[in-house]
């Protein structure tokens, strides 16, 4: 899960995801970053922190790390919360970059309509939970998506 800070979008992302794959007993690795590092080492902002304990998930010991290239070597797949994140990792990943593995997120709920998670670093609280009613919806779409995917190949 990928944003810009990754203080406000991505670690939602990644604690709801990781949250929900735990929930329906999916061997899941769920991780965010963002393309800046400006907030590398920080935890969550307050408000993301504040709107995910309100909804049962705790983000609060999450980090902010940079997205690193040799992520497309570690994940199956990586989404972006918005256009500018996915020029972004578009950039930085070199030869590495595989489009197959990259969409933004709200492709999963309005396919092929490249919607962007709205940034609420600039906003007030109520931003914060209409981002987090996003991205759990569009979870709740990736759980379904490929958790019966999953399953299919751990009985194999
Ligand atoms: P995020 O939001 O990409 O959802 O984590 C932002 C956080 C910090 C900044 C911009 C966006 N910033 O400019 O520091």
């Amino acid at each position: 899960m990928v944003c810009l800070g990754n203080i406000c979008r991505s670690p939602l992302a990644e604690g709801i995801l990781q949250h929900k794959a735990w929930k329906a007993g999916l061997q899941w690795s769920v991780e965010s970053a963002g393309t800046g590092a400006w907030h590398a080492g920080e935890p969550p902002h307050h408000l993301s922190t504040k709107v995910a304990k309100l909804n049962g998930v705790d983000i609060s010991k999450q980090r902010a790390r940079q997205f690193v290239k040799e992520d497309f070597l570690n994940y199956d797949f990586i989404y972006v919360m918005d256009s500018s994140n996915y020029i972004d990792v578009k950039q930085m990943s070199g030869k590495l970059w595989n489009e197959t593995k990259v969409d933004l997120l709200l492709n999963e709920l309005h396919p092929g309509q490249n919607r962007n998670v709205p940034d609420p670093w600039y906003g007030k609280e109520d931003g914060y939970h209409k981002v987090y009613e996003m991205i759990d919806q569009a979870c709740d779409k990736i759980i379904q998506k490929y958790g019966a995917r999953t399953e299919l190949i751990a009985d194999v």
